[in-house]
């Protein structure tokens, strides 16, 4: 049988209507050829190549068409795939519940959407709304999407040019500054601190527990509310659930993304605490999607929940296997790499200039491995390795790597040579 999804001209009509710096990153990183088809932890391109993927900006936690989530899912293909918000939907209902149950701690009540910026819009407009109050209190180099809401408590420069002057009052308090919230809360107006445990976007750069441990006891006792975005770190990629509630951050609101649709359906969620969504209770239409709680991306998310319970133990072990290869690795670059920081199954390697990063993540790819760029720190690659990765995979991503530090390294050598030369 012919692919259906056979297509000459992919690049063609990604930089015709799309965006031209878009087709060549991907025509780069694929040589000219396209994705087809995917499993566990393997991608396979146009060309016949296949790749490990340890990319996929996250979404990947249980590989790629995960059994039990694409069974889920063709069961609920098969019986009634869409909601029709007049009555009550058992898939709907059992997801809810089953999510609530794993975050414990009084978080019990639970809005669906489809992307994690719906999650972040959500929780910032019901902190704003309970408490009264504007200001969002956010971290340096934080990323938490790109609606305006969301974008506002996002840090980026280059995400919010043109747009300061519309986004609504968000302070980004220096990482490391344990007295940050205590200080801000006595300038007023604080409705809420929402914090990334572990910075993705912003590099990997984990945050430290004490001083968030202290932002949050400061907010609390200022009447603000503390949000916990896991949409990147949560579901077990990061070792816990919910890093927030594990920590003992008693945060009134987490929020998850990316996996929770298992890798197969968008899919996000902000739980939270009774009092944090009185609004929502009181009115249920406050804030609604028409594809929020959609549900396939429900059937998706309980079994996702399930397969990450089973592999919770063989998560924690990949993770530390990984952590230990990859610094032993990047020890024997010191030319290259600056740093490696990450937590369980999400890692970032800083390299010395963002040229030494585009030039690994190109010849990553050359040697059969993908990994994700961090969108705020050029100068970082990240690496998501799924769950389920295989020995082979695994073995198959170091060779990779070490291949492609070697190469960026003599291509540096190089570099600097000329500019030696050319100075002299
Ligand atoms: C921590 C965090 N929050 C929010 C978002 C926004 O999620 P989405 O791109 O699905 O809207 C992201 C995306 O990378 C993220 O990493």
């Amino acid at each position: 049988m012919s692919n259906p999804f056979a297509y000459n001209d992919v690049y063609g009509v990604i930089r015709r209507h799309v965006s031209p710096g878009l087709a060549l990153g991907y025509k780069l990183v694929g040589h000219g050829a396209y994705e087809v088809a995917a499993s566990g932890a393997t991608v396979r391109l146009s060309d016949g190549r296949t790749l490990v993927d340890f990319g996929s900006y996250a979404v990947t936690l249980l590989g790629h068409r995960c059994p039990p989530v694409v069974d889920a899912v063709a069961t609920q293909l098969a019986t009634m795939p869409t909601a029709t918000r007049a009555v009550g939907n058992p898939v709907v209902a059992a997801f809810v519940e089953e999510l609530a149950d794993r975050c414990g701690a009084g978080l019990d009540r639970v809005w669906l959407g489809s992307d994690g910026a719906d999650a972040v819009e959500v929780a910032l407009k019901l902190a704003r709304r309970g408490s009264g109050r504007r200001r969002i209190l956010a971290v340096e180099d934080g990323f938490h999407g790109k609606t305006l809401g969301a974008l506002a408590a996002t840090a980026a420069p280059a995400f919010r040019a043109g747009l300061e002057d519309v986004l609504a009052p968000v302070t980004h308090l220096p990482r490391d500054d344990a007295g940050a919230v205590a200080r801000e809360v006595r300038a007023g107006d604080v409705a809420a601190v929402i914090v990334e445990p572990v910075q993705g976007e912003a590099g990997v750069r984990p945050l430290d527990a004490s001083v968030v441990a202290r932002w949050a006891a400061d907010a609390h006792a200022a009447g603000a509310y503390v949000i916990s975005d896991e949409i990147q770190a949560g579901l077990r990629r990061c070792g816990s659930f919910s890093v927030a509630v594990d920590t003992g951050w008693a945060p009134d609101a987490v929020l998850f993304g990316k996996a929770l649709g298992g890798g197969v359906l968008p899919l996000s969620a902000a739980v939270g605490t009774a009092d944090f969504f009185a609004p929502l209770v009181d009115d249920p239409t406050w804030h609604t999607a028409t594809f929020g709680g959609h549900p396939l991306s429900c059937a998706a998310g309980r079994a996702s929940l399930r397969v990450i319970d089973e592999l919770a133990g063989r998560a924690d072990e990949l993770g530390t296997r990984f952590a230990r290869d990859l610094c032993a690795l990047a020890a024997a670059h010191p030319a290259l790499v600056c740093e490696v920081r990450g937590r369980g199954l999400l890692w970032g390697v800083e390299f010395a200039t963002p040229a030494m990063a585009g030039s690994v993540l190109v010849e990553l790819a050359d040697a059969g491995l993908l990994v994700s760029p961090c969108l705020s720190s050029r100068r970082t690659i990240r690496l998501l390795p799924p769950m389920v990765t295989t020995e082979a995979e695994l073995r198959r991503a170091f060779d990779a790597l070490a291949a492609a530090l070697v190469a960026t390294e003599e291509f540096a050598e190089g570099a600097c040579d000329a500019d030696v030369g050319d100075a002299a």
